[in-house]
């Protein structure tokens, strides 16, 4: 297997879906038979962990960063398949030293198709290093004006590095042109390519909730579709729509209420 893609999950904005994106995606590539490694690299609130349910690993990427673990002590593999490197929540490890985390991504995607790494929000001398460890990023944005703004100054900091930008997500979409961004004006305010869109959807919070990512928790949901359309497209794959989605949607709800 030759090395694979090390994604950069970024957005300037905070709360727009990076993690969620992350997992979602990550999983949904697995299911496709690629090998996945995500990487928590948010180091101040971290919670890649709670997003794949609450999982965590005692090798924190912090000690692989200060070189008192290697690379494959912090690789844990969650029930899915898909590896992990999660990130420590103590206060005083909030600013490791990432001078070496180009390596450590180096070597996970020595046995991995895709290494997504799940970035923190801001743009500040730590995220510009994460994004110089990245091979590429994709970038994750709500269809709102700051989040928008945010997305573009992310992707002008990544073209000042030289580092190419995979595309935009825009996440939490309601389709609703009168109070939100549609996808031509994002893509004029990013000068990006338009990767995705994932639909607002109550099942994300749900799934959260219930400690289970939501293309495990509802496969068919509507932002499940997307995120699993997304994968496909990233291995240049035609996504099958769920036939009947809608109606086996409706019946598994009608099952759950009645289970309740
Ligand atoms: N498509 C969606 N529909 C509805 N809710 C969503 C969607 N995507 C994410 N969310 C919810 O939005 C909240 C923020 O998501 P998430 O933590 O993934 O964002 P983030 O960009 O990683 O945030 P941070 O910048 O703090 O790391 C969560 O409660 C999540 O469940
Ligand atoms: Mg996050």
């Amino acid at each position: 297997m030759s090395d694979g893609r090390v994604i950069g999950v970024i957005s300037g904005k905070g709360g727009v879906g990076k993690t969620s994106i992350t997992v979602n995606l990550g999983i949904a590539l697995k299911q496709m038979g690629k090998e996945v490694t995500l990487v928590d690299a948010d180091f101040s609130a971290s919670n890649l962990g709670v997003y794949l349910g609450r999982y965590d690993h005692p090798v924190k990427i912090q000690k692989v960063l200060h070189e008192e673990a290697s690379v494959n002590q912090a690789i844990f593999r969650h029930p899915t398949g898909v590896k992990a490197i999660t990130s420590s929540n103590e206060i005083n490890q909030v600013e490791p030293n990432t001078a070496k985390l180009r390596e450590l991504l180096e070597t996970a995607a020595k046995d991995s198709d895709y290494v997504l790494v799940d970035c923190p929000p801001g743009l500040n001398a730590t995220v510009e290093n994460i994004i110089e460890s990245c091979d590429e990023l994709m970038i994750v944005t709500m269809p709102t004006q700051t989040s928008g703004l945010n997305a573009a100054q992310v992707i002008e900091k990544a073209k000042q590095l030289h580092k190419p930008i995979l595309g935009t997500v825009m996440n939490m979409v309601e389709n609703n042109p009168e109070k939100e961004l549609v996808e031509r004006e994002v893509e004029m305010m990013t000068e990006s390519h338009i990767l995705g869109k994932v639909p607002y959807d109550p099942e994300m919070k749900e799934a959260l909730f219930e400690n289970t990512p939501l293309v495990l928790h509802n496969d068919l949901s509507p932002a499940a579709i997307e995120v699993r359309r997304l994968a496909h497209s990233l291995e240049g794959e035609q996504f099958n729509e769920p036939k009947l989605g809608k109606l086996k949607r409706g019946l598994r709800k009608i099952k759950k209420n009645i289970s309740r």
